[in-house]
């Protein structure tokens, strides 16, 4: 008996890339999987030295590994996260025939960004970038780097003319955040709002006390 391939309208391909901003990354995820998504998660190797680095969390290389470090440290369900390995070609995120139409690349080295607007295809994360692109679904770049130099502004100008959505890492003060956690939820909210997931994480412009 062949298997047959049913499209899930809520799955989504979540990239790690080596940037600045791991939690960001882990609240999405953990707010993704909260939503009831499936989430094809691919980590690329810098992505992990960050997270060591910046969250404590040392995960291993190898993708069923990840996973279950993952889902203990998140204490998700584990049925809806599938890691993916860096050079698994035979992931349903490799082939226009069965990826998900939306991506999130979170946080975003611009290396990645100078990979995936060349499409370059390199590894799963470019080529699920380059896979998205040409199926014209949603790419949203939560780049991380600061200043930006000329190369890194024309990559993301030539992608945002491709119509996907450059998300800079870069949250506003206005809800008034207390924490570092209020300060992740405030992008975690925008990346949300722009997939289309409800979320109620920070309260909306006009709708909060005015001081
Ligand atoms: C702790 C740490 C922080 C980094 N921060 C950034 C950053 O904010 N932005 C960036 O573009 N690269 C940053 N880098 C460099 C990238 O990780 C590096 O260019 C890497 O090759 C990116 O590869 P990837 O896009 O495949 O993850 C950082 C590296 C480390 C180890």
């Amino acid at each position: 008996m062949t298997t047959q391939f049913q499209a899930n309208n809520k799955a989504l391909t979540l990239a790690f890339t080596g940037a600045s901003g791991a939690p960001y990354g882990l609240r999405l995820l953990e707010c993704l999987l909260a939503a009831d998504y499936q989430v094809y998660l691919i980590i690329s190797s810098a992505a992990r030295v960050v997270l060591a680095t910046e969250h404590g969390l040392k995960l291993p290389s190898g993708p069923d590994a990840a996973h279950k470090a993952l889902v203990e440290h998140l204490k998700c369900p584990a049925d809806k996260l599938v890691v993916c390995g860096k050079e698994d070609w035979f992931s349903p995120v490799a082939s226009g025939s069965a990826a998900p139409k939306q991506m999130v690349v979170c946080p975003c080295s611009v290396g990645s960004v100078a990979a995936i607007a060349h499409g370059m295809s390199d590894n799963l994360i470019e080529r699920a970038a380059d896979v998205v692109l040409k199926e014209r679904g949603q790419l949203l770049l939560v780049v991380r780097e600061t200043p930006f130099s000329t190369l890194h502004l024309e990559n993301m100008h030539k992608l945002s003319q491709m119509g996907v959505t450059i998300m800079p890492a870069a949250p506003g003060f206005y809800h008034q955040p207390k924490t570092i956690d209020d300060l992740i939820d405030f992008m975690v909210a925008r990346i949300l709002d722009h997939l289309g997931v409800e979320q109620g994480l920070v309260p909306r412009w006009g709708y909060g006390q005015r001081s």
